[in-house]
């Protein structure tokens, strides 16, 4: 089965519109052509408007770092799913472990996202990964298994397609401590086992888990040469657009 890589850009709460023209200025060219995996980057909801207008018509999506659940209404601070596809936003992180960590979001609240981005045809990543004391204690498979089943609860396999899994570790974010080519497989095989049990042999096989935690241009290549990575999900090094670039060319 194979499965086309997505390399996407995590900016987190960085850039202006400026400085986002500028990257997506200079970023375009260097991967222009690349058909070889999918690229999406994912600014803060206030530089969507500027970043889908200069990446209109090229080959670089462009999604929300985290929509709300709810279709609309009294939510003071947040996004709509309406609102990302209304200024042409096509994919969206869910999940990801700041979110997580600083804004109380459980898998229950992961869950009920991931039904409203499907619902509304947007693509969902949805971010999952144990903390340190969970690896320490040996219980990293059972914390990822409770992530996607909390995450996938009520998904139908024919729903599922789109879905995509990002695996990251979180005392591998932002640390510079990268997993290991094999302790980032040995955990993506995890995954995919679980989603086999969920969903099926098929879906499984079919979709994409990405590897994110600390990717940069002179790691990427072992992380991508494992069977189960089937892209990056990437924060720092996500920034500047040679090292973006260096990372969309493993
Ligand atoms: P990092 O962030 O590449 O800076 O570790 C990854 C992420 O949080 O998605």
């Amino acid at each position: 089965m194979s499965r086309k890589a997505l390399i996407a850009a995590n900016w987190k709460m960085y850039k202006t519109p400026v400085e986002a023209n500028v990257f997506v200025d200079a970023f375009l060219p260097l991967v222009a052509g690349h058909t070889r995996d999918e690229i999406a980057l994912f600014p803060s909801p206030v530089l969507l408007p500027t970043v889908i207008g200069a990446a209109k018509g090229s080959n670089v999506a462009v999604g929300c770092q985290n929509i709300h659940f709810a279709e609309e209404g009294a939510y003071t601070g947040e996004t709509s799913i309406g609102q990302l596809i209304a200024v042409g936003g096509t994919h969206t992180l869910i999940g990801h472990s700041e979110r997580r960590q600083y804004f109380a979001e459980t898998d229950e609240i992961v869950n009920k996202k991931l039904h409203t981005a499907l619902k509304h045809g947007v693509v969902p990543i949805v971010c999952i990964g144990e903390v340190l004391e969970e690896r320490e204690a040996g219980k990293t498979a059972s914390v990822l298994k409770t992530q996607v089943t909390g995450a996938f609860a009520g998904i139908t396999p024919e729903a599922a397609a789109p879905i995509v899994i990002a695996y990251e570790p979180v005392w591998a974010i932002g640390t510079g401590k990268t997993a290991t080519p094999e302790i980032a497989e040995d955990a993506h095989k995890v995954i995919r086992a679980e989603v086999a049990k969920l969903l099926g042999a098929d879906v499984a096989a079919a979709m994409r888990i990405l590897y994110g935690g600390s990717v940069k241009p002179d790691n990427v290549t072992s992380l991508m040469a494992q069977p189960d990575i089937d892209g990056a999900l990437v924060g720092g090094a996500s920034l500047k657009p040679d090292s973006f670039e260096k990372i969309v060319k493993y």
